[in-house]
């Protein structure tokens, strides 16, 4: 199915007041892979980006569909979006989620000779196998928490009793941030290496307990030059005060008005920097954007884990926040032009995104509700609301698809202007069974 945009990229009045577009990037078409609120934001900023013509998706999702043309066609077939992206002339494809990344997706599309902003399947590895990540990080010398690797229940436990409470066991592959069990009690920890183990080829990675609060910053990458964007904070547990089970994220913020001066190079110097060096080393650059999750822990920064693809949903405060128009700086990730790119450009203004999650998630999220007040949420003044599982059914009506349903986002003057703003547009939205936290931002804007 291909559908035609309601919303073209010229006919967005959002755009104007924007910064004209550094070098002499024009008319460029773009292919945006993925169907959450993550490549919505992606969209959304490329769709304010002057020199972008054509916005296309695969598969998208209902909001996606507003800005781009979608196209039906699965995210995980790599010959399928390189054929795709070659029938559209596509000058650069962006990988939003890992799944399509550890897949080798973006090495059918830059077999095909199309740039491609996303990691090969084997730089992927760093997201795809936390074992693989540890091994490159005491390659590299990155500060991260003492693992052990553990491939049977025996070796689990031993690992389990050596490191102590709080214990931390995470399975080793892809797992939608749903993979992780941080806890007191020792028999939790061995359930859960367990069923992990229980997986065929299953292993876990049981580590030491990091302290301290938690970042997110987002490196680009062209393989060898590295660009941050602008620390964000995630919220992973399903409810207020960091109660529940872990979950993909269910709010963030930016800026971090209580984040050490210096944070940021000190990231690049210690993590970013050795780990691309590492990688470009053994034969697998990684092009695209490292996620670097971090603890501030008493001694010092240390990584949490590494994703080879921006975070969801810090992606969406993180972008609304870069002046700098979007499709230049992929683009130059893709093509190993980063060290020419001028230094990013960022509003001082906060923003803050809300999760609405679906009923039963993330255990067993509920679907097929009908969601209302889409349009009066995004009516409130510096409000936008991304889609993530939604669908339309076959009364043409917006219905829950997944787990985390929308991230409603918000910029304002500062954290507490953008909160206020992100929760009268939640407030706005009716979802039968919905659930939010009602604290994203909280803490840090009263700083
Ligand atoms: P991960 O999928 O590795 O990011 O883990 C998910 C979440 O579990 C992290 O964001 C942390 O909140 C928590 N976590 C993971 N590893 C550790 C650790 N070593 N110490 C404390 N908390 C952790
Ligand atoms: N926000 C966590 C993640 O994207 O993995």
């Amino acid at each position: 199915m291909t559908r035609r945009p309601r919303v073209t990229p010229d006919g967005d009045g959002r755009r104007r007041g924007r910064p004209a577009h550094p070098g002499t990037l024009a008319a460029v078409k773009i292919l945006v892979v993925g169907t959450g609120a993550r490549e919505h934001a992606i969209t959304r900023a490329l769709s304010l980006d002057p020199a972008v013509t054509e916005l296309h998706a695969a598969p998208g999702n209902p909001g996606i569909g507003a800005l781009a043309t979608l196209h039906a066609v699965d995210q995980l077939d790599g010959r399928a979006v390189a054929d795709l992206a070659r029938e559209l002339t596509a000058d650069l494809v962006v990988v939003g989620p890992e799944a399509p990344l550890v897949a080798g997706v973006a090495d059918a599309v830059r077999a095909a000779g199309i740039p491609v902003f996303g990691p090969s399947g084997e730089a992927a590895r760093l997201e795809g196998s936390k074992a693989f990540a540890k091994e490159v990080m005491a390659a590299a010398g990155v500060p991260t928490a003492e693992p052990r690797v553990a491939t049977t229940v025996e070796q689990a436990v031993a690992a389990i009793d050596e490191l102590g409470a709080p214990h931390v066991v995470k399975e080793d592959g892809l797992a939608a941030g749903k993979g992780v069990v941080v806890t007191d009690d020792r028999q939790a920890a061995i359930e859960h290496a367990r069923a992990c183990l229980a997986k065929e080829g299953g292993a876990v990675v049981v580590e030491e307990y990091l302290d301290g609060p938690e970042v997110s910053l987002f490196v680009l990458s062209d393989g060898t030059d590295v660009v941050p964007l602008v620390p964000a904070q995630d919220f992973k547990r399903a409810l207020d005060d960091d109660q529940g089970p872990n979950t993909g994220g269910m709010g963030a913020y930016t800026p971090l008005p209580w984040a050490p001066a210096g944070l940021v190079e000190e990231v690049l110097e210690t993590v970013a920097r050795p780990t691309v060096a590492e990688m470009a080393r053994r034969g697998t650059p990684f092009v695209g954007v490292l996620y670097c999750g971090l603890a501030l822990t008493s001694k010092g920064v240390r990584v949490v884990e590494f994703n080879a693809r921006f975070g969801d949903p810090e992606t969406q405060v993180v972008l609304a926040r870069l002046r700098t128009p979007l499709a230049g700086v992929l683009l130059a990730a893709a093509t190993g032009a980063l060290g020419a790119l001028p230094p990013l450009e960022w509003s001082d203004e906060a923003a803050v995104t809300v999760v609405v999650a679906s009923q039963g998630y993330p255990a067993q999220p509920r679907t097929g509700d009908v969601i209302e007040g889409l349009g009066d949420a995004d009516a409130v003044p510096h409000v936008h609301v991304l889609h993530a599982g939604t669908a339309v059914d076959d009364e043409g009506r917006v219905v829950s698809a997944g787990g985390r349903v929308l991230s409603v986002t918000a910029t304002g003057a500062d954290l507490a202007q953008a909160r206020e703003a992100a929760y009268a547009g939640v407030a706005r939205i009716t979802l039968d069974g919905s659930q939010h936290r009602s604290d994203i931002a909280l803490k840090a804007a009263s700083v």
